[in-house]
């Protein structure tokens, strides 16, 4: 499996993660947004070139009051520059093989690559559900109290991948 920019000879029509949206998003958007510039989208292939996961980063920003305290000290109060990670899917054909979990840390580290050249303070993910919001909680990210589904990573505790 080997994780790429999505490219018009990814095999995506087949792809099917169990909810409608995302297997839309993957099908007839991404590469729509990725021409525009408004999401860069990275996909699992297999050997076949079949996407079997995939998942989108764009710029955005946090509202500092939203934000738990304990994460903000020595933050200004202004808007904190982030990325998110816009949607995120695995194929059901291949779900519980750790491809979520490789997917999740190849997102890290690009967001890590971004930080070395402009400010990031934290990358964001909006769980669709309560199940994906405990998927993404297992790897570190954390719960807005405001909106547990709302979760952040800060950028200062990305691992080093070298
Ligand atoms: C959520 C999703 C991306 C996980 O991908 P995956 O490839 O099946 O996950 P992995 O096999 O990499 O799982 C990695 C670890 O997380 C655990 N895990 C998987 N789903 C989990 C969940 N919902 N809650 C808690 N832990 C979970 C696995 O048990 C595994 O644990 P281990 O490392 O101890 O073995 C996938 O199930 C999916 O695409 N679901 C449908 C779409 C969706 O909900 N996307 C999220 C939108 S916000």
């Amino acid at each position: 499996m080997k994780i790429e920019v999505l490219q018009a000879h990814h095999q995506k029509k087949s792809f099917n993660c169990g909810q409608d949206d995302l297997n839309k998003f993957i099908k007839q958007y991404a590469s729509q947004h990725q021409k525009s510039g408004t999401s860069k989208t990275y996909v699992a292939i297999d050997d076949d070139l079949q996407v079997r996961g995939f998942y989108c980063l764009s710029s955005t920003s946090i509202g500092f009051d939203v934000v738990d305290t304990v994460l903000t000290k020595r933050l200004p109060r202004y808007p904190l520059p982030c990325v998110v990670v816009g949607r995120f899917a695995v194929d059901q054909t291949v779900q519980g093989r750790g491809i979520g979990k490789v997917l999740l840390a190849h997102a890290l580290k690009q967001v890590s690559t971004v930080a070395q050249i402009i400010g990031v303070n934290f990358v964001v993910i909006h769980a669709k559900d309560k199940k994906a919001m405990e998927f993404y909680q297992r790897f570190g990210f954390i719960s807005l109290t405001s909106n547990p589904l709302t979760l952040i990573y800060p950028v200062s505790e990305i691992p080093s991948f070298n």
